[in-house]
């Protein structure tokens, strides 16, 4: 097959994999997804910074290895392998490339050498230098300084800087999950780029949001951010200008939002969906904006996108069997294992809710909310088909919410 490799830099070449049709990643719905390695050409050796993921994605990456070495006018010789990180999406072709070239070096960070082992079982035989924070491997005019980044987004993932041309090599960390015929973030829309990026932060790294501060601080104080020219992360577009997507992980990780509200909502026989469409309307009379979300439509990674940024939500599921209606259970799953609390900045929730004649949703989803961070706000729990009166009621709630959140 022929694949072209893509020049970034001096000596320095993209060799990934293009994903185009891959619409789900373990949950997350995506446009297509890139798996990116790259190639250093040192003087004395070249090293290949990551890996790809399945067979069709494997070849892709040898056609352009080849292509590269063609266009440096060097013989195909990987002297040097490079594993940020081992989650199975940059890690399935490393073995096959490690063996056709049986005297290469292979680095990793103490826990990715372990993960290799116990997810592959075939790296017993392997011999794996384990590198941290200032250790350097050196290509000969090219140096490549490691620095640790647990949690960013596994206990494994570590980053690497190549010294001599600014360009830091992050694995996971400032990507995106869209897959584009151009490499770099600024060959398209910057919002779009931008919203990829946070979707892929919130629905990935949001965990390690403590990790990311500390780690930004870390390499500000030690002068790095400032010897950055370029981040080339291992799925999306490449940061020719790395100030913005280092800005927006600052402001991401510390819980800067913005005047919107989230309305969030499942729905039986359309009364809720009235009280969450009154509540949008009390939120917009108020020049705030409102997104809104209906749970067996949409895919969680979305409404997670804009949890991270919105100042309020509002929440809203009929009863059921004394409980919530159960689509929204999925989305009550992902707000509790990503953890807002403490992560971001503390958020109002307004819950509403549908009921025949018991009720229940209203005090489960209040206890969910509160476990994961959230401050109850106000809650609206009607009878049946909401009337003109309650209607007024769910409007004036997405009122007060909405003023609740501006100023
Ligand atoms: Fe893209 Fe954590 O793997």
């Amino acid at each position: 097959m022929k694949a072209e490799s893509v020049k970034i830099s001096e000596g320095v070449y993209w060799v990934g994999a293009l994903h185009w049709n891959t619409r789900s990643f373990h949950g997350f719905a995506i446009p297509g997804t890139t798996y990116n390695c790259y190639l250093v050409f040192g003087s004395e050796k070249v090293a290949l910074i990551d890996n790809v993921f399945s067979d069709g994605m494997i070849d892709q990456l040898n056609a352009r290895i080849e292509d590269a070495f063609a266009k440096e006018g060097r013989e195909v010789k990987i002297d040097v392998f490079i594993q940020n990180h081992t989650e199975l999406d940059h890690s399935i072709g490393l073995k096959e490339t490690i063996d056709k070239f049986s005297d290469a070096e292979v680095y990793a960070s103490p826990k990715g050498a372990e993960f290799l082992e116990k997810q592959y079982h075939n790296y017993s035989d392997v011999e794996i230098t384990t590198v941290k924070t200032g250790d350097v491997i050196d290509l000969g005019d090219k140096t490549l300084s490691v620095v640790s980044a647990p949690m960013l987004h596994w206990p494994d993932s570590m980053f690497v800087m190549l010294n001599e041309e600014g360009i830091l090599f992050s694995n996971d960390a400032f990507g995106q999950h869209v897959c584009m015929s151009k490499r770099y973030a600024e060959d398209y829309d910057e919002a779009f780029i931008l919203n990829e990026a946070k979707k892929f932060y919130a629905n990935l790294v949001v965990l390690g949001a403590r990790m990311l501060r500390m780690k930004l601080q870390e390499l500000t104080d030690a002068g790095i951010v400032d010897q950055i020219k370029m981040i080339a992360p291992c799925h999306g577009q490449i940061w020719k200008d790395p100030s913005k997507i280092v800005k927006a992980y600052s402001d991401w990780a510390t819980g800067v939002c913005e005047d919107k509200i989230t309305i969030i909502y499942d729905t039986m026989h359309h009364s809720t969906e009235k009280l969450a469409y009154q509540i949008a309307e009390g939120v917009m009379s108020e020049g705030v904006e409102a997104k809104i979300y209906f749970m067996q439509e949409d895919w969680e990674s979305e409404v997670v996108n804009d949890l991270l940024d919105c100042k309020a939500i509002a929440l809203g599921a009929p009863t059921m069997m004394n409980k919530p209606f159960p689509r929204i259970g999925n989305i009550m799953y992902w707000l509790n294992c990503l953890n807002f609390k403490g992560t971001t900045s503390e958020k109002n929730a307004l819950i509403f809710s549908s009921k025949g004649w018991g009720g229940g949703a209203v005090a489960k989803l209040q206890s969910d909310l509160e476990s994961a961070g959230f401050t109850i706000f106000d809650t609206l729990d009607v009878t049946f088909v909401p009337d003109e009166d309650v209607l007024s009621e769910a409007f004036q709630k997405g009122v007060e919410l909405a003023k609740s959140i501006k100023g």
